[in-house]
């Protein structure tokens, strides 16, 4: 298993291949376009760059339904293409992080053709289950809305989706489904690729038996399922993937679960992706109910995921934003006045803890939601599904909209902004999705490259702190008490070295203890540079979004 000094002082950039640079003008993004941006990638000092998926697809759910595992959509460019693309990130210490949707094939994928013609050991690579047309075998619901399972008359079966009904769910309890998929993770390693990410793959292992739930949509019964780490074990062990960094996205699931899937001495995965702080402004757990943030709550989960993933020897992937959450500066900073100084403090928050920080195409320059004004201007699967369902359950038009402004998966979908131009240099045609409504030039790579203060500035600094502290990369890490939750504090400590990391999270003055001990430490960053912020009884004042950095590197 790799060590974790392999990727502990390492920083992953996410790219939405469609969204960030078309090369050819069809609107639509390509291999090619990031090949284009690769100088402004290693500028920015970034090691791997995770592309979503641009295996060959009906693109129902934007390529999360692949058809074709070892072949490159044509939308996106060619298999010449992606070799020149490894080809030339490699020249620049770039590796590419390949993302493995092995929970579920589209429905076009050969495997499911096969089956829905009638062949049994295709039928055995998914779900399915006899039953009466009118009665699906379990009350599951799919994440995408409505039920989770699908009925094929010509068979008389039903198989199960837990997403869209173009996303059919893999059987992993049939070995050659196991074998079939260690085989796509050779063929991409024979073609150099050294990293990967594995979608909902705390998902795979569904149980037995399968019941109704009447607690909740089903995923009590298969997330973290019955036989994941055994499975998860094999993959990597046969597939010859131990040294590789690997990263699993786990859905609603436990600290427990994580330190298993990235303790080194299990030999499962490097790190993992887990969604409990981007829960906390979700009115009873419900993504579709507004709340405003619960930023104390945000406090304890940092505190106790940071914590006990580190007693427990696990390891965090750490991040704001990817491409199915809404902006991280929309949501927890603000758009107006403090865009900058919160966009800033949120991001120093993450990159400074231990773990390993991700970067999501265009955070780097604090890129906001899309602020849609009409449902025709979305694109994404589950924001349609879910418009019609709200509608249904009574909001009005406006009301919907309104949620979906805040939580469409669109909102980080939206192109790249490079420049000032019409589709902020992304491409010279209309692109596939609009811009943000709140797209403007000052919100741009080549603005914010000219300005040393800008949140791209902020964000260089950051990536090469990590780079050249270990105490960043490898330091323990204990919270500080500050008296109010709306301020986030730790320290990390190696050996003699330490630095101190203070977050406003509001949007007000919030004071602070200040001890002896800490004012001695010099300054290595900060977002606002007010100063003698010290009160009479020892408080130091941290104006709105404040963040500062102490310490020795
Ligand atoms: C998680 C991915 O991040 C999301 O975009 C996708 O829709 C689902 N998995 C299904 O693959």
């Amino acid at each position: 298993m790799t060590e974790k000094a392999d990727f502990c002082n390492k920083v992953v950039y996410q790219i939405y291949p469609k969204s960030f640079r078309d090369s050819n003008g069809d609107g639509f993004g390509d291999l090619r376009g990031i090949v284009e941006k690769l100088d402004y990638l290693q500028e920015l000092g970034v090691d791997y760059l995770w592309l979503t998926p641009f295996f060959s697809s009906p693109q129902n759910d934007n390529g999360y339904d692949v058809a074709d595992y070892c072949a490159v959509d044509s939308k996106f460019g060619t298999m010449e293409d992606l070799e020149e693309l490894i080809r030339q990130g490699k020249e620049r210490g770039i590796g590419l992080m390949l993302d493995m949707v092995f929970n579920h094939t589209s429905t076009e994928h050969i495997w499911f053709q096969r089956a829905l013609a009638g062949e049994e050991k295709y039928q055995n690579y998914y779900i399915f289950k006899e039953g009466q047309p009118d009665h699906a075998p379990t009350n599951w619901q799919s994440k995408f809305g409505g039920s989770a399972w699908e009925y094929v008359p010509a068979l008389k079966k039903w198989y199960l989706h837990l997403y869209d009904v173009t996303q059919a769910d893999l059987n992993w309890d049939n070995p050659e489904v196991r074998q079939e998929l260690k085989n796509i993770l050779r063929f991409w390693k024979e073609k150099g690729i050294r990293a990967f990410r594995f979608d909902v793959i705390n998902l795979v292992s569904k149980p037995e038996q399968m019941e109704d739930d009447f607690e909740g949509d089903g995923r009590r019964f298969y997330s973290d399922g019955p036989h994941i780490h055994e499975y998860l074990k094999e993959l990597v062990k046969d597939a010859g993937i131990e040294e590789f960094v690997t990263v699993g996205e786990m859905s609603s699931t436990s600290l427990e679960h994580c330190i298993r899937y990235s303790s080194p001495k299990e030999k499962e995965l490097s790190m993992c992706f887990n969604f409990h702080h981007l829960k906390v402004d979700y009115k009873d757990g419900d993504k579709w109910a507004l709340m405003p943030t619960d930023y104390k709550k945000l406090k304890e989960l940092f505190v106790e995921w940071q914590t006990k993933m580190q007693e427990g020897g696990g390891w965090n992937a750490l991040f704001w934003c990817n491409h199915d959450q809404p902006r991280i500066v929309s949501r927890m900073g603000e758009e107006g006045i403090y865009w900058k100084r919160s966009a800033k403090m949120l991001a120093a928050m993450i990159h400074l803890m231990r773990g390993t920080p991700y970067i999501y195409q265009g955070e780097e320059i604090g890129m906001l939601n899309a602020h849609y004004p009409s449902i025709e201007q979305y694109r994404d699967v589950e924001s349609l599904n879910y418009y019609k369902i709200l509608l249904e359950n009574g909001k009005t038009e406006k009301e919907a909209l309104e949620i979906l402004a805040a939580r469409s998966r669109d909102n980080a979908r939206t192109p790249m902004q490079w420049n000032g131009e019409r589709y902020g240099g992304f491409s010279e045609v209309e692109p596939w999705l609009p811009l943000s409504a709140q797209f403007k030039k000052e919100i741009s790579v080549e603005a914010e490259r000219e300005d040393e203060d800008s949140i791209l500035a902020f964000y260089k600094k950051l990536i090469a702190m990590r780079k050249n502290s270990p105490v960043i990369a490898k330091g323990e890490i204990s919270f500080l008490e500050t008296e109010t939750y709306k301020v986030l504090a730790y320290e990390r400590v190696l050996g003699e070295k330490k630095i101190l990391v203070f977050c406003n999270l509001s949007g007000e003055t919030q004071s602070i203890p200040m001890n002896e001990a800490w004012k001695s430490y010099p300054l290595l960053l900060e977002n606002y540079e007010g100063k003698n912020r010290l009160t009479e009884e020892g408080k130091y004042l941290m104006e709105p979004y404040e963040c500062m950095v102490l310490g020795t590197l």
